[in-house]
């Protein structure tokens, strides 16, 4: 191993004796006495291969993999597993509390990616270092967002924690390619969230099955809808258009056994308030099933009166502008859901808002279900998929359905 991506990090204010300037100003230290780096390159490659297996349920957020270790022996691993759950160091240092080790033993932690330092979703992970008393610390890459960068190293190092950082261990390139698309200098300047694509086709492509089959509705097999729901209770919306609120009345809500602990919001494109006053959005919630605000959003200046019965219904309504007109600007509807808070959003709509989003490169990520079902009607979702480009794919089957998943790539966003 190259000796000079092994280094103790400290801050310019303290230079230590043989340090060297490192590219974003922070000062690099080369020091790898007290570890093994034969044992560490490895188990940072390891990690870093097992923590790709929850990319789809991560992202946008990073994959990232820790290890605790006691006199050079890994005493625990953990990952991050799910979007909005425990971070890998949590993971790792829980599974580390409950081992036979003894705490005062835990003596290194080595994480993939650098440890968070503000509270997201769930606690600082640098907090949660600190608390466990491990003294030292071994990243394998820096915080790629320039905000933070270099700001979990230094508050680990200032409360004392040695942080070695082995820089290009854990290359976000291979690791977790889509966080780099997340923190692109253009999608930093005009955010707007990562949006997951999920649709039900039949085997021609079609998302309506034929009349006779599935009460015309469902192509998807018993398995694929649960592992739906289980994604809807990992998203902060789900955004469906008024078309589907008509053929289908769904009320697009998270139930039992799946539980979250902010459903998300129901989002229903709808220009024309087209959306009926007794649709099931706006039903009472069964025992054990759990749902966001419906918010309807609809070009400005809409039918006043409908507005009023369906604020009525229970509907929180916005008006945005249109993009040709007609529809909505998804552009406006995008910078809306990210100024209310929404940063994973799954979209789950006909054929019509789906290729809409995915023509102006609003879509991240897929998970495609082809059910076991011949025919359809409607538009098929074959010609896009033909020429479709997917990073990190993945094909897997699923009671009778065949699953892909992949992120779209970012020359097609
Ligand atoms: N297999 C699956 O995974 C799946 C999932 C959902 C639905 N479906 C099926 O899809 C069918 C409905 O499909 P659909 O295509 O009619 O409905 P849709 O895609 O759900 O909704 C389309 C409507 O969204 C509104 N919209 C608002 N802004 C838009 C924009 N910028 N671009 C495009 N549309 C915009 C438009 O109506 P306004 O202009 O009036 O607002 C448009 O007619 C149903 O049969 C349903 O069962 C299948």
């Amino acid at each position: 191993m190259d000796q000079s991506s092994f280094t103790a990090f400290a801050t310019p204010a303290e230079p230590s004796k043989g340090s060297q300037g490192g590219s974003d100003g922070t000062m690099l230290q080369r020091t790898a006495d007290s570890l093994d780096e034969q044992k560490l390159t490895p188990l940072l490659a390891q990690l870093g291969e097992e923590a790709r297996t929850w990319r789809f349920a991560v992202a946008p957020n990073p994959c990232v993999g820790a290890a605790v270790l006691s006199r050079g022996k890994v005493v625990a691993k953990g990952f991050h597993r799910v979007f909005g759950g425990p971070h890998a160091e949590v993971e790792a240092l829980a599974k580390a509390a409950k081992s036979q080790v003894d705490p005062d033993a835990l003596d290194l932690m080595v994480v993939t990616l650098e440890p968070c330092s503000t509270e997201g979703k769930t606690g600082a992970c640098v907090q949660a270092i600190l608390k466990s008393g491990i003294r030292r610390v071994v990243v394998g890459a820096l915080d790629p967002d320039a905000r933070h960068q270099g700001a979990g190293l230094e508050a680990l190092r200032e409360a004392g924690v040695e942080v070695y950082l082995m820089e290009g261990h854990s290359e976000l390139e291979k690791l977790s390619p889509h966080f780099l698309h997340w923190h692109a200098p253009e999608r930093l300047r005009r955010p707007r969230p990562w949006v997951i694509a999920k649709w039900a086709q039949t085997r021609t492509g079609q998302l309506q099955p034929p009349e006779d089959i599935g009460e015309g509705r469902w192509i998807s097999c018993d398995d694929s809808r649960s592992e739906v729901l289980e994604l809807r209770g990992r998203v902060d919306a789900i955004v469906t258009g008024v078309g589907t609120v008509l053929a289908d009345d769904p009320r697009l809500s998270v139930r039992t056994p799946v539980t979250c602990d902010q459903p998300p919001l129901r989002v229903v494109l709808d220009s024309f308030l087209r959306t009926p006053v007794d649709s099931h959005l706006f039903k009472p919630l069964h025992e054990g099933e759990a749902a966001g605000q419906v918010i309807l959003l609809t070009v400005a200046g809409a039918d006043a009166g409908r507005w009023r019965a369906l604020e009525a219904a229970g509907a929180e309504i916005h008006g945005l502008h249109t993009e040709d007109g007609d529809h909505l600007s998804l552009r406006e509807v995008e910078t809306w859901l990210w100024n209310r808070g929404v940063r994973r959003a799954l979209l789950e709509t006909g054929p019509t808002l789906l290729n809409s989003f995915l023509d102006r490169g609003y879509v991240d990520q897929v998970r495609i279900y082809t059910g076991d079902v011949n025919g359809g009607r409607g538009t098929s979702m074959g010609t896009w998929l033909a020429d479709a480009s997917l990073e990190d794919r993945l094909d897997r089957e699923l009671g009778v359905d065949a699953v892909l998943e992949g992120f779209v790539d970012e020359n097609r966003r």
